[in-house]
């Protein structure tokens, strides 16, 4: 009963937005083109009305990250997953049944850029895409430590990097399966997992396609942002306890796990463990009010969203407390300092307001200097003008 609710609340979803459809739109994933999760995303995004391409790796490549491997071989040397490309074939290619999906032998980043600088320049009708999404990833991918380990992130933030917004999605199921193996309906009457996956990711993209739309169009994300979102382990093979979970705004630190090493004497070997240390759930930048994703993952059948900035430097923390810019003062200098010291004089330091250089020469890549002589010496003065650095010095330190 329940189910069947939502199955209509869905369709009256799709029909009701389908006046906002015609985006290009760029599917990847880490787990390969040819599993379940991320062919229903494509089902479900097209059916709002899309172009929508896939460019995806021909292999498991979960784990991946940002990192961008290409292939050095011209055909595949191995069959691709669930033998859907046999070995020989060209390491980027169509899938034999859908012209727009494509896979190719490289990373989920690596993807992405073939995708942008390759396979839609020259087989689509467009060449940026409006939105990339990628997954939904079998298996969650909560907090910091994942944002740079995980393949799916890799993708989205790589699309993100490149000036395209992006949504990143990953479930709690985590056992992959081909995408011939969606069953209509589970033992328990309801939809695949891999189906409500990919219907929960692509209405959560419609809602930011709408609402853009309606606010007159445009970019959906400023460029150098993405979304990160993470879908809870859904039961519709038994039950349907939790088969339609909420999206609540998230950040991604608070209570987040990173790895440890775990050595066990018997093998000599290693293995990974988790911990949940504050540097991984320090919130510095943003809004710290907003629950910690892994937080809300943990506390039952809800699904997370996170927005991310690729810009993650230059806390404003450098300049307040801690005081990061005093404690690597003098050494580290303001590109507008009127002398810069050179990087090698590393006990410079400063006392009383005033430089004390204790390396023979100070250099400049702005105002070259000159050599001013051994020994160590302090500067009581430095004027500049017509091009020139003026040092006055005072006396000899050592
Ligand atoms: C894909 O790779 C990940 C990480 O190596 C592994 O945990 C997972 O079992 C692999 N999936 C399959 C279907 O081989
Ligand atoms: C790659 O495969 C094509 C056929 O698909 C073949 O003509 C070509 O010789 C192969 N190249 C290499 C380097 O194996
Ligand atoms: C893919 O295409 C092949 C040959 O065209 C066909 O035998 C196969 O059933 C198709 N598979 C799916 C899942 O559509
Ligand atoms: C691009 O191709 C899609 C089908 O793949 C089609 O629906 C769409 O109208 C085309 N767009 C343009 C601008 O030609
Ligand atoms: C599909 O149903 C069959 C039979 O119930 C089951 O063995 C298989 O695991 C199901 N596949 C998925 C992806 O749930
Ligand atoms: C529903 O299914 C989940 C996952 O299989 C299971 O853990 C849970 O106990 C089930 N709940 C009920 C009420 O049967
Ligand atoms: C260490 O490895 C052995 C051999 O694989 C295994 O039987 C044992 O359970 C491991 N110990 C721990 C603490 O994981
Ligand atoms: C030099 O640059 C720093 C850092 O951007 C800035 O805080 C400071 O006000 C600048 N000083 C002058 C004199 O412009
Ligand atoms: C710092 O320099 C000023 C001006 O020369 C002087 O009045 C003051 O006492 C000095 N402070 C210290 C801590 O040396």
């Amino acid at each position: 009963m329940r189910f069947s609710q939502l199955t209509s609340a869905l369709v009256v979803a799709a029909v009701g937005s389908s006046a906002v459809n015609g985006l290009n739109i760029l599917i990847s994933n880490d787990d390969g083109f040819g599993t379940a999760n991320i062919r229903e995303m494509y089902k479900a995004v097209k059916a709002y009305g899309h172009t929508v391409w896939i460019v995806a790796s021909v292999t498991n490549q979960s784990g991946a990250g940002g990192t961008a491997i290409y292939t050095t071989e011209r055909n595949l040397t191995i069959d691709s997953e669930f033998g859907i490309v046999k070995k020989g074939q060209p390491s980027v290619g169509a899938d034999p049944n859908d012209s727009h999906i494509w896979y190719y032998n490289g990373t989920p980043s690596a993807c992405v850029q073939v995708a942008l600088d390759y396979v839609l320049p020259r087989y689509a009708n467009f060449s940026t895409p409006d939105l990339v999404l990628s997954g939904p990833n079998y298996g969650l991918n909560l907090g910091p430590f994942l944002y740079t380990l995980a393949g799916t992130l890799g993708a989205a933030y790589t699309a993100v990097e490149r000036s395209i917004p992006a949504i990143a999605f990953s479930g709690g199921t985590s056992v992959q399966t081909a995408y011939y193996h969606v069953n209509t309906t589970t033992s328990a009457g309801l939809k695949d997992t891999a189906t409500i996956y990919g219907e929960l990711a692509a209405n959560l993209a419609q809602q930011l396609i709408t609402n853009v739309a309606k606010k007159g169009g445009g970019r959906l994300l400023p460029p150098g942002y993405g979304i990160n979102v993470n879908m809870p382990f859904i039961t519709s093979f038994t039950n349907d306890s939790c088969i339609n979970p909420p999206f609540i705004h998230t950040r991604l630190t608070g209570g987040a796990d990173v790895d440890e090493a775990v050595y066990n004497s018997t093998t000599g070997l290693f293995t990974w463990g988790n911990v949940v240390p504050e540097g991984a759930n320090t919130c510095i930048n943003g809004d710290c009010s907003l629950p910690g994703e892994t937080d809300i993952l943990n506390a039952g059948c809800q699904s997370s969203v996170s927005v991310f900035t690729v810009d993650y430097d230059a806390p404003l923390a450098c300049h307040a407390s801690p005081d990061l810019r005093g404690d690597l003062a003098p050494l580290v200098q303001y590109a507008n300092s009127t002398i810069k010291v050179g990087g090698l004089d590393g006990t410079s330091s400063v006392t009383n307001g005033t430089a004390v250089i204790t390396a023979a020469t100070p250099t400049s890549t702005l105002f070259p200097v000159g050599n001013v002589g051994a020994g160590s010496f302090r500067v009581s003065r430095v004027a500049s003008g017509l091009g020139m650095v003026l040092v006055v010095v005072a006396d000899l330190w050592l």
